[in-house]
């Protein structure tokens, strides 16, 4: 499956670092108002779950709750399991959001936060987690958006397009980041995400934004 494991290796010695630098400490606060989406679940999936940071949150947020994080980066999960390896309530799997080693109608709710995006097939995947959840089961859906201020928007692609791979090339990782930002910008967004969230047989609820809409949540109930 061409993919972007390659690029997740590379960077993740610096991921969690460098995260916290380019969001000014905000990613920790959006993930917190993710995990709040899911409030009241008690197994959930946690796709692309990388370094663990989301499967790390819902476990003490959500009392009970137990998480599955599925990642097919060998490095991103070697981190998440130095974080998560005293933690019995969270399990680590390696494995693709296209193609996930779960029954069906399993998980109460299903996280991915800053991963849907750099899935192959983003429609596959989100029929993978209709399929892998109960009826009725939440998604909640963690990513970066253009903004819709037309003064603010031309800075925040300033920042996102030239300083994040400016400031990675000092970690050799400047193609790497050069994608990261690209592929924002590429994605579907708003409108155009719902529709495809509709076509994976999910009912959208509203959306959050945050930041001055550079980040947004999206929701999903399975039909
Ligand atoms: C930007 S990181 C996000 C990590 C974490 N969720 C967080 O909040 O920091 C994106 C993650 O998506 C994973 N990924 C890439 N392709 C994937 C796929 N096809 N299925 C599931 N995860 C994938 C990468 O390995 C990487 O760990």
């Amino acid at each position: 499956m061409p993919e972007t494991t390659s690029l997740f290796n590379k960077i993740a010695k610096h991921y969690d670092s460098l995260n916290t630098f380019f969001s000014f400490g905000m990613d920790k606060i959006w993930r917190k108002k993710l995990v709040e989406q899911i409030r009241g679940s008690s197994l959930i999936l946690d796709i692309a779950t990388g370094t663990g940071e989301v499967a790390l949150e819902t476990v003490k947020k959500l009392q009970n709750s137990e998480v599955i994080g599925i990642d097919p980066s060998g490095q991103m999960l070697r981190f998440a399991k130095k974080k998560c390896e005293s933690i019995k309530k969270i399990t680590l799997v390696q494995g693709y959001a296209e193609n996930l080693p779960f029954r069906n109608d399993e998980f109460d709710a299903i996280t991915i936060a800053f991963g849907i995006r750099n899935t192959v097939n983003p429609l596959e995947s989100l029929r993978e987690m209709n399929r892998v959840l109960k009826p009725g089961g939440k998604v909640a859906i963690l990513e970066f958006t253009i903004p819709k201020n037309k003064v603010f928007a031309p800075v925040y692609l300033f920042y996102f397009k030239k300083f994040l791979p400016f400031i990675g090339s000092f970690f050799g990782n400047k193609k790497e980041y050069k994608y990261l930002s690209d592929s924002t910008s590429e994605f579907p967004q708003r409108e155009k995400f719902l529709k495809i969230l509709k076509e994976a047989q999910f009912m959208p609820q509203e959306s959050v934004e945050l930041m001055i809409g550079t980040v947004i949540i999206y929701t999903g109930i399975k039909k």
